[in-house]
C-alpha cells in the first residue's frame, strides 16, 4: 500500500475517495492524525496530516516515530511524503516542484531512532541515499507522464523551526550544498529507512529562504498561501498518476 504524509498545504486529499478513517496506535504514542484511507488512481492509499488536520503540531511536536510505525503497521511499503520548503538554490523559485536526492540535518532534540533503549540492539542503517531511487524515479516519470515539471534532484536541509532561519543561517547551508530548505524532512526520512520502508519527498517551494531571492530583508509570509494552494493542485496531480502506475 502506498502511503501519502501530507505537510503544510496539504491537510487532506481532496481527490482521495474515502473508504473509513482510523485511529492509529503505537509504542510511542500517537501519530499526528487518524489514517484515511481512500482510492485513488484505482489503487488504495492512506493519507496521515503530519501537522495533525487542523494544523496544531509544530515542526519539533511531531511524533515522527509514531507516524511511521503507524505506518508500517498498516502493510504500507511506499511513503510519498509532502513537504513545503524554502529555496536556497538557483531554480528553487517559489512555484517549484522539486524531487530531492539527499538530505542534511541539523534537527536536534527529536527522537530520530527506533533503535534505542536497553532491549534494542545498536543499528547503522545506510543512509548514503536517503530517498529510494526506485520511487524517485517513478515520481518523476509520473510528472513526464502527466506534464507536471519537476526539478530532478535537490539538497534538503532539515532546520529545527519553529522559527525562520537568519540569512547567515540560508548562507551556511548554502555552503553546505543545500538547495531547499524545511522543517519536517528529518527524522522522517532516516526513521522510513531504519523501517525499511520505501520513502521519496515531493518539495514544493513556498518562498524564497531567507536572504535569497524576493527575501533579502524578510520573507512575505502572507504570499506564502496562495503559492502553496497553487502548488498542491499539481502535487495532486502527481500523486494520482504516481497510484496509476502501481497493480490495482
Ligand atoms: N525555511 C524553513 N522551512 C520552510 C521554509 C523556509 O524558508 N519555507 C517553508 N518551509
Amino acid at each position: 500500500m502506498l502511503a501519502i504524509i501530507g505537510g503544510s498545504g496539504l491537510s487532506q486529499l481532496d481527490n482521495l475517495e474515502i473508504t473509513r478513517r482510523q485511529v492509529l496506535r503505537t509504542p510511542y504514542g500517537e501519530p499526528s492524525s487518524p489514517a484515511t484511507f481512500g482510492r485513488v488512481g484505482g489503487v488504495e492509499i492512506v493519507f496521515i496530516a503530519r501537522h495533525g488536520y487542523g494544523h496544531t503540531l509544530a515542526p519539533h511536536e511531531i511524533n515522527y516515530r509514531a507516524n511511521l510505525w503507524a505506518l508500517r503497521d498498516l502493510g504500507v511499503e511506499e511513503v510519498i511524503a509532502v513537504n513545503s520548503v524554502g529555496g536556497i538554490g538557483d531554480g528553487m523559485a517559489p512555484g517549484v516542484l522539486a524531487i530531492p536526492d539527499q538530505v542534511v540535518d541539523y534537527t536536534s532534540g527529536r527522537s530520530h531512532t527506533f533503535f534505542e533503549g536497553a532491549d534494542q540492539p545498536v543499528v547503522h542503517v545506510d543512509f548514503t541515499w536517503p530517498f529510494d531511487p526506485a520511487v524517485r524515479t517513478a515520481l518523476l516519470q509520473a510528472g513526464a507522464a502527466a506534464g507536471i515539471a519537476l526539478a530532478d534532484g535537490g539538497v534538503y536541509g532539515a532546520t529545527n523551526g519553529p522559527r525562520l532561519e537568519s540569512a547567515a543561517e540560508i548562507a551556511r547551508l548554502r555552503r553546505d550544498g543545500a538547495t531547499l530548505v524545511g522543517m519536517t524532512g528529518m527524522p522522517e526520512a532516516a526513521l522510513a529507512r531504519e523501517l525499511g520502508l520505501a520513502y521519496a519527498m515531493i518539495a514544493l517551494v513556498a518562498n524564497w529562504a531567507a536572504g535569497c531571492g524576493d527575501s533579502t530583508n524578510r520573507i512575505e509570509l502572507d504570499q506564502i498561501p496562495a503559492i502553496l494552494d497553487a502548488g498542491m493542485i499539481h502535487v495532486r496531480e502527481l500523486i494520482v498518476q504516481r497510484a496509476r502506475q502501481l497493480p490495482a
